[in-house]
């Protein structure tokens, strides 16, 4: 009750306001016993990581890993935090974060602003890798090489996290999506390979890319993905193709994400499954806001999900009933686990 409250307040307020007083609740807030059940369908594992169920809280909610202890009681299968650059930064000028109610959409042009990897890795060490916690990985927007960026932090944090994801597809710092292609792609993941191998323990690393990407394109990345045996690919980010919204507008910076997000991004995940042949561990994240959405992006070829925006206009709660819902679905088309479906409607998407 007092949350439902306090999540329609902060719909009053600036969005990046209301995410500052949602994180700072979720920092104080004590333990809750309102556990999520464990649904035996829904366990799974990616990318050699055990999880108690595929949805994960997607990267840029908890950017400094400040609420990560009471985000992983919420009932996500695993947390993404960051991104996180080397050096702390402040991003880009305010406001920044904008939500379209009407169309359960946000855009965002945040830029990166991060505390730097020592900081955040002091918090993930406090954690102690308690559940599954990814980090998502940034460049400096003043850096002379973005490359030395993603492998420095990489390297910091690496004891401290299960998985990492390179974002090479966010739409608020310049020329950080060029590393989607061509040489550069190639470049980036030998370096972060070679570094990756001598860590201590090496970490599955996944690559994060855009929902606006053609064909071609994915076509490139997955033959990169498999040439350097990476854990996976997460997709995707938001997009900057400003058409998916009803609204008319004039937009001209940063990425869509939440409702509207869904068809565009559920399409490049079908399209990786069926150019990779199921073969590449694949994270559905754009617009899921159901337990309907979640099986959707599994059928269409995802292991495990994520999401963002959707919590920000429903809250918490909405985990119960997109976990209830999905088992549910799952059982109805009479799966007994959750990985049989995986990409079973890949075909539907493109
Ligand atoms: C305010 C905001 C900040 C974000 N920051 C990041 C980020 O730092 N790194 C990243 O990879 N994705 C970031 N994202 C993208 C989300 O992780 C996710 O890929 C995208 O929002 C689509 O999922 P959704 O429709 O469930 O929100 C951000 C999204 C939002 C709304």
């Amino acid at each position: 009750m007092f949350e439902k409250m306090g999540l329609r307040l902060l719909q009053k307020i600036n969005a990046e306001s209301a995410h500052e007083l949602a994180l700072l609740y979720l920092r104080v807030k004590p333990f809750s016993n309102n556990k999520i059940p464990l649904y035996p369908r829904l366990k799974t594992r990616i990318a050699g990581i055990n999880l108690p169920n595929p949805l994960g809280l997607a990267a840029g909610f908890d950017k400094n890993a400040v609420a990560i202890r009471t985000l992983s009681q919420l009932g996500f299968g695993f947390t993404e935090v960051g991104a996180v650059t080397p050096r702390p930064q402040p991003g880009n000028q305010k406001p920044r974060v904008f939500r379209l109610e009407n169309e359960k959409a946000i855009i965002n042009q945040y830029g990166f602003n991060n505390a730097g990897m020592e900081k955040v890795n002091n918090r993930l060490q406090q954690f102690g890798k308690r559940s599954v916690v990814g980090l998502n990985i940034g460049a400096n927007k003043n850096s002379l090489n973005m490359g030395n960026d993603f492998v420095k932090v990489l390297t910091c944090c690496a004891k401290n996290i299960h998985f990492a994801t390179i974002n090479i597809s966010s739409p608020n710092t310049k020329k950080i999506r060029d590393f989607q292609k061509g040489e550069k792609l190639q470049d980036l993941l030998a370096l972060i390979v070679e570094s990756n191998k001598a860590l201590s323990t090496p970490l599955p690393i996944f690559i994060k890319i855009s929902p606006d990407l053609e064909y071609n394109q994915l076509e490139e990345i997955v033959t990169t993905v498999e040439r350097y045996k990476l854990a996976g690919i997460i997709a995707t980010n938001t997009s900057t193709d400003y058409k998916i919204l009803k609204i008319k507008n004039n937009f001209s910076m940063g990425g869509v994400s939440g409702e509207p997000l869904f068809a565009k991004s559920t399409k490049i995940l079908a399209q990786l499954s069926i150019i990779s042949e199921g073969k590449i561990p694949l994270i559905g994240v754009g617009g899921i806001s159901s337990g309907n959405d979640a099986f959707e992006k599994i059928c269409a070829g995802a292991t495990a999900v994520q999401l963002y925006s959707a919590l920000a206009f429903s809250g918490p709660e909405l985990l119960h009933s997109i976990l209830r819902d999905l088992n549910t679905l799952l059982q109805n088309y009479g799966f007994s686990h959750i990985s049989e479906a995986i990409g079973i409607k890949k075909y539907k998407y493109v």
